[in-house]
């Protein structure tokens, strides 16, 4: 399909130089200021999934532009400018500019078009969160559940410490899992650094009209209603002699599993029966929150219920 497009461009192409206007308007740069508060990503190529090269998160960013090309399509506009840098900022993020960069800078040429991927397969061992930016309070894009297979594009060890690992890792799905939810760590001499990366919120990076499929970051479960926590792995201890870990969340169901006193047990989600607290651990079955010495369900933890998880189909409403 790309090659298609691609196809088509160079068609397009001899139209467009047959307008292009005489080469005495065109500026060796256009200085652009990012939109009032918003933070972007100067990209290595101008596709939503490209690693970073910069980040611009202060107030008022401003660059250099010094060419326009085309990437992923956001919100209708598939124009991209190149920073003096040498990376790529979408235009959906920048402060209007009156004039037509077609008209106003050299176009970059083809090669810049070009999409530069890393890629690795890997599946999720535990239920994991797939969010705007590799922070547990960064805005959840989809509920992963164990066994999800998933494709990395690149790697940051600056995300949030998940028990004692701070590597995340970008999904094709434009979104960060925490590479502790992963069966193994990936080769990331395959792969991609994903460069600086700053705070995104995704009301400001939905795009979801008229955008490239790529950029949507669709969620491919429910999506994540904003009371809800945040879901990590968290390490906690038990503080009884022992405590029993269930098949379903009830006194009634058959043990598991059976944890000692002080033991560390990681722990996935929550899940409340008849008003007791209990959380899913990293062997898959259930423990009463108040055999842990900690508290699960309290503020400290944020940690989702892990119905969350479940597919929208099999969900009740
Ligand atoms: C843009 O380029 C001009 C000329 O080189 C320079 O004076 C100016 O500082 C640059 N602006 C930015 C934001 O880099
Ligand atoms: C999408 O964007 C293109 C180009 O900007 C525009 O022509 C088209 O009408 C838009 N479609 C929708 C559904 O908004
Ligand atoms: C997308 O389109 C729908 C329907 O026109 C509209 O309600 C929504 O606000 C639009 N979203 C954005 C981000 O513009
Ligand atoms: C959780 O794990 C970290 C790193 O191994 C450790 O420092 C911390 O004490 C543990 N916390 C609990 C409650 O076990
Ligand atoms: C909930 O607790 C009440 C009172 O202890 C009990 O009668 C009832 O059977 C419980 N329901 C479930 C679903 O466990």
């Amino acid at each position: 399909m790309y090659n298609n497009r691609l196809a088509l461009r160079g068609l397009l192409l001899p139209l467009v130089l047959l307008c292009a206007p005489s080469f005495a308007d065109v500026k060796p740069y256009i200085t652009m200021t990012v939109e009032h508060g918003l933070n972007t990503e100067c990209k290595t190529c101008p596709r939503s999934l490209c690693p970073n090269q910069l980040a611009y998160d202060n107030y008022e960013d401003i660059f250099n532009a010094t060419c326009w090309t085309r990437g992923t399509k956001i919100m209708g506009s598939n124009m991209w400018l190149k920073s003096e840098a040498g990376c790529y900022v979408t235009k959906y993020d920048l402060v209007e500019y009156d004039g037509e960069f077609q008209n106003d800078l050299v176009y970059c040429g083809e090669e810049s078009e070009e999409q530069h991927l890393t890629e690795e397969d890997a599946t999720l061992q535990y239920k994991t969160e797939c969010n705007i930016c590799p922070f547990i309070s960064c805005d959840t894009i989809a509920y992963l559940k164990e066994e999800t297979d998933v494709t990395l594009t690149c790697w940051t060890d600056q995300g949030q410490m998940i028990i004692d690992d701070p590597f995340w890792m970008k999904t094709s799905n434009n979104c960060y899992v925490a590479q502790k939810g992963l069966y193994s760590k990936p080769d990331i001499t395959y792969l991609d650094n994903c460069g600086p990366i700053p705070w995104l919120e995704q009301n400001d990076h939905n795009n979801e009209n008229n955008t490239s499929e790529i950029n949507k970051r669709d969620p491919e479960t429910l999506p994540a209603p904003v009371e809800l926590g945040t879901q990590y792995l968290i390490n906690v201890t038990v503080g009884e002699e022992y405590a029993y870990c269930r098949m379903c969340p009830q006194e009634t169901c058959k043990s598991k599993k059976r944890y000692e006193f002080d033991q560390e047990v990681w722990l996935q989600c929550l899940a409340q029966t008849n008003g007791t607290w209990w959380s899913e651990t990293t062997d898959f079955c259930y423990v009463k929150n108040s055999d842990f010495w900690q508290s699960p369900e309290g503020d400290n933890y944020r940690n989702p219920l892990c119905e969350n998880f479940e597919d929208p189909e099999e969900v009740e409403n």
